[in-house]
């Protein structure tokens, strides 16, 4: 059995951050398990699939044509039917797409066997909003990752503000409770902590000190 800790928590809490910097620290594997819901939302798109053909979205699903080239400068380039989407998987619509295709039993139950096959020795970061409770329930540690809204969307908009200098933080916090409405109480795998989840507050925490706290969890 691969060791697996596993980062739930909500849209900018910083756990992508996190998760990155921690898979690099212990030298393990690395799920980012938002990116295929994002690669089944555009995939859709791409083949003029509507987000509530529910039949046509598990097929995609289930048949997903990607893969994650890790490249020297430590990132990851993403690779669709051929296509690099690095880049494109991060754009706001495809997000919020993908928390609409999320909401969808079968496409989940579609991917599931693919995120566990992330799985390798020596370990495994996953990152996403069920890992702990549903993908990895045995994973050795769990965390969940919460900043308060209003700091999550600050976060956002300063990423953002650089790339799209008419962006505005009301909007960005209304997309945040939004998405948190849609991942919070869908019927199916709603984002909540696993009861044996370590619950870290991240609103006044620099990534260093969030960094720190998983590794000290992670080696004791
Ligand atoms: O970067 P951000 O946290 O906004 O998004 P993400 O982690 O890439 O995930 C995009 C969407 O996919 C989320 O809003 C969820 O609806 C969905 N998702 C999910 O349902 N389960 C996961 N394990 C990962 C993502």
């Amino acid at each position: 059995d691969t060791a697996v800790i596993a980062v739930d928590g909500p849209s900018g809490s910083g756990k992508g951050t996190i998760c990155r910097l921690l898979a690099r620290e212990l030298n393990w594997h690395l799920l980012d398990s938002g990116a295929l819901y994002r690669l089944t939302a555009l995939a859709a798109r791409h083949h003029g699939v509507e987000l509530d053909d529910v039949e046509a979205l598990e097929v995609l699903a289930a048949h997903l044509d990607v893969s994650f080239k890790p490249q020297e400068d430590g990132e990851t380039q993403v690779v669709l039917e051929g296509e690099e989407v690095t880049h494109t998987i991060r754009n706001e619509r495809v997000g919020k797409d993908a928390s609409v295709v999320a909401a969808l039993g079968p496409v989940r139950d579609a991917l599931l066997s693919r995120q566990r096959d992330f799985a390798h020795a020596p370990g495994l970061v996953a990152d996403g909003r069920d890992m702990g409770t549903v993908v990895f329930p045995e994973a050795k540690l769990k965390i969940y990752l919460d900043a308060s809204a209003e700091e999550r969307a600050q976060r956002r908009y300063k990423q953002l503000i650089s790339k799209e200098p008419g962006a505005s933080l009301d909007d960005i916090l209304s997309d945040i409770k939004a998405r948190d409405d849609r991942d919070m109480n869908r019927a199916v795998a709603p984002l909540k902590p696993a009861p044996d989840a370590v619950r870290l507050d991240t609103t006044s925490m620099s990534i260093e000190d969030v960094l720190q706290s998983v590794l000290d969890e992670a080696r004791h």
